[in-house]
């Protein structure tokens, strides 16, 4: 029978027979699902492992609590604590486990010591071209460990430019030896090596129903919904549908790439944002990929489903399922909503493929590319050429994976994409803007690949030119600590290249409003870059009103492909770089906005460079300085 409603385990402690629970609390903080894959992975392993007389309890950081008494009240019951910590943005926590990641930090070294009763261990997400590889796991593994909690293996560093899955896999080794002697259980079956889906593999029950069965509109309400102040919260579980209600090209005909200028409607939802937040869009599949999942699922793109968890009794593997997306629903709606088809496939997924190959020698290619002497192998087909999960099946037409199982641990949940808001309540209170880049490139087999987001967002329908067939996304807003300076009379220096630029628009049309109401502006610096002026010079009308109306004090373009040499914004900053000084030694704010891995750092050299010699200092007392501007909220990055 299927369950009225279908609930998630596992749920309450069991006590152990000597009245002592046995159990082990698996706390995460996950932006796109890859630190809550782990720790859900991880838990499932172990209560194979000890044949269920441990109890494993998975548990998002802020459901865990959100604030300090909670979380100290809560810890204090805990004797074994597995943390899975990604982080986000500039060395930043993901938005779950913000409140812990505060508190911890905030913690005064002499009101910790309650922690020393704890066992922990910590695995860190991220990844290592960034500057703060893994800074969240890295700084709570510390912290914990200040307070004089016990560490169990040292922290993990999951690295995702490599095989991230091989870091957690070796990782977690280690740890069960320690854990095998701390719940001394007694383990009648060899544990498994390599992934726990090799165990059991997750599904969701499928109930199919006749053609003609009414279909659920998206929704994403839960049975409860948060307000604060009564005010209803959008977030991650609660998104807001809103209308595109304009869009348009950033680029000319000129130039071979594309970036898309969208603002959501927002006018009556009670959606509000802030200059300089961040907006996540759920966006949905491109038609062409929806179809060749069906195909490769064997199924028409009509069928009509609903997804079930089963009884958690008779099937304790499907204890770390996601609650199902609601039902009924086309297969074609489901595909494009809610799968994710075109991330690379993890090993654990390979391992599921395995599972289902009518033919031999399929079989036997995936299980060889998850096992140890396959890592090579794995990394050159999947991770360097970023094949695609379609891909991966089109290889191996023999699998024919149930839906079931295919929407349970073969296509992870679609998430959401983030995107600086470009524009500001000031000026424009009812609409949220975004600029986004088109994805664009080639497959590893070849073909063209189009990013998810992007390609829904330039292919949308505004209201403004089809009021009926308008384009609707859940989305909501995320707040950031990106912020112009409280005192609009301090200088501000601003640098952002590409769709860098974005979250700059939004803080010019804040200045904007502010001078029309009278109020005295502070002087202001932009540094943008583009390839050429003919281009890609995205906003440039708008940019040089600013300019005009006095609320840009200064415009520098670089064009990096204009000239025989390639110019980049550093190189403007280089040029200016007595301005730069002047404004930054005056009080002044600098902020930084775009690439991570390359600009970013190289922003971030040029202005150590820049205070060395305009103030006449060494590198390391540059460096001091650069620090307290960082301590003071005088150095702010929005990167990725
Ligand atoms: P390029 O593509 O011609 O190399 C926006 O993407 C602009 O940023 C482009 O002009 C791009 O130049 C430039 N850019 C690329 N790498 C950069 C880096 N490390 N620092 C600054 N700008 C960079």
């Amino acid at each position: 029978s299927v369950p009225a409603e279908s609930k998630k385990y596992p749920l309450e402690d069991e006590p152990d027979d000597d009245g002592m629970s046995k159990k082990v609390t698996v706390l995460f903080g996950t932006q796109t699902g890859t630190a809550e894959g782990y720790a859900q992975a991880f838990a499932e392993e172990g209560r194979t492992r000890y044949n269920g007389e441990v109890t494993f309890k998975t548990v998002a950081l802020d459901k865990y609590g959100d604030e300090a008494d909670i979380f100290e009240a809560k810890l204090k019951e805990e004797q074994l604590v597995i943390f899975y910590l990604a982080t986000y943005g500039d060395g930043e926590p993901t938005d779950d486990a913000a409140d812990f990641y505060k508190w911890l930090t905030e913690l005064s070294d002499d009101k910790g010591a309650w922690l020393s009763n704890l066992q922990y261990a910590v695995f860190g997400c991220g990844n290592s071209t960034y500057e703060h590889f893994c800074k969240v796991g890295k700084v709570v593994d510390e912290r914990l460990s200040i307070f004089g909690a016990q560490r169990l293996v040292e922290v993990g560093l999951g690295d995702d430019d490599h095989v991230q899955e091989d870091d957690f896999n070796a990782w977690k080794e280690g740890l069960w030896s320690h854990l095998d002697k701390l719940l001394d259980s007694k383990i009648d079956v060899p544990p498994t090596p390599g992934s726990a889906y090799s165990i059991a593999i997750p599904e969701y029950k499928v109930e199919i129903h006749e053609q003609g069965t009414e279909m659920v509109q998206r929704d994403f309400s839960k049975s409860f919904k948060s307000f604060k102040r009564n005010r209803v919260i959008y977030d991650a579980h609660n998104p807001c549908k809103c209308f595109v209600a304009a869009r348009r090209e950033l680029h000319t005909e000129l130039s071979d790439r594309s970036c898309t200028h969208v603002e959501f409607d927002i006018s009556n939802t009670g959606l509000t944002y802030e200059t300089g937040d961040h907006l996540a869009v759920y966006a949905e599949n491109h038609k062409e990929y929806v179809e060749e999942a069906a195909q490769l699922l064997g199924q028409p793109l009509d069928l009509m489903f609903t997804l079930h968890i089963d009884d958690k009794v008779e099937n304790p593997k499907n204890a770390s399922l996601h609650a199902p997306f609601p039902g009924p629903v086309t297969l074609e709606a489901a595909l494009r909503r809610y799968a994710d088809l075109l991330s690379p496939p993890k090993k654990s997924v390979l391992t599921v493929l395995a599972a289902y190959a009518s033919v031999k020698e399929e079989e036997a290619r995936l299980r060889m590319l998850t096992s140890p002497f396959g890592k090579e192998e794995y990394n050159d087909y999947v991770v360097k050429s970023k094949r695609t999960l379609l891909e991966v099946m089109s290889d191996f037409p023999s699998v024919r994976v149930p839906l079931g199982v295919f929407f349970a641990v073969v296509s992870p949940r679609l998430q959401p994409r983030f995107y600086s808001i470009s524009s500001s309540p000031k000026f424009s209170p009812d609409r949220i803007h975004i600029s986004c880049a088109l994805v664009l490139g080639t497959s590893a087999s070849e073909k063209v690949f189009r990013g998810v987001s992007s390609t829904w967002l330039k292919g949308s329908i505004p209201a403004e030119e089809d009021q009926e067939n308008a384009s609707l996304a859940p989305i909501y807003v995320r707040t950031s600590t990106f912020r112009l300076p409280v005192d609009p009379k301090k200088p501000i220096v601003m640098v952002g290249p590409g769709t860098g630029l974005a979250p700059f628009r939004g803080f010019l049309q804040e200045r904007a409003a502010l001078k029309d109401s009278g109020v005295t502006l502070g002087p202001a610096i932009l540094f943008f870059g583009c390839r050429s002026r003919k281009q890609d010079f995205i906003y440039e009308e708008e940019l040089n009103d600013f300019v005009k109306r006095g609320v840009l004090s200064d415009l520098s373009v670089a064009f990096s492909r204009e000239g025989t040499t390639k110019e980049y914004v550093q190189n403007k900053m280089m040029q200016q770089a007595s301005a730069v000084w002047d404004h930054l030694s005056n009080g002044g704010y600098f902020y930084v906005c775009g690439d991570a891995k390359g600009m970013a750092k190289d922003v971030h050299r040029t202005l150590l460079t820049i205070i060395q010699e305009q103030d006449y200092v060494d590198g390391s007392k540059a460096e001091a300085i650069v620090k307290q501007m960082q301590n003071e909220g005088r150095y702010q990055r929005d990167v990725w």
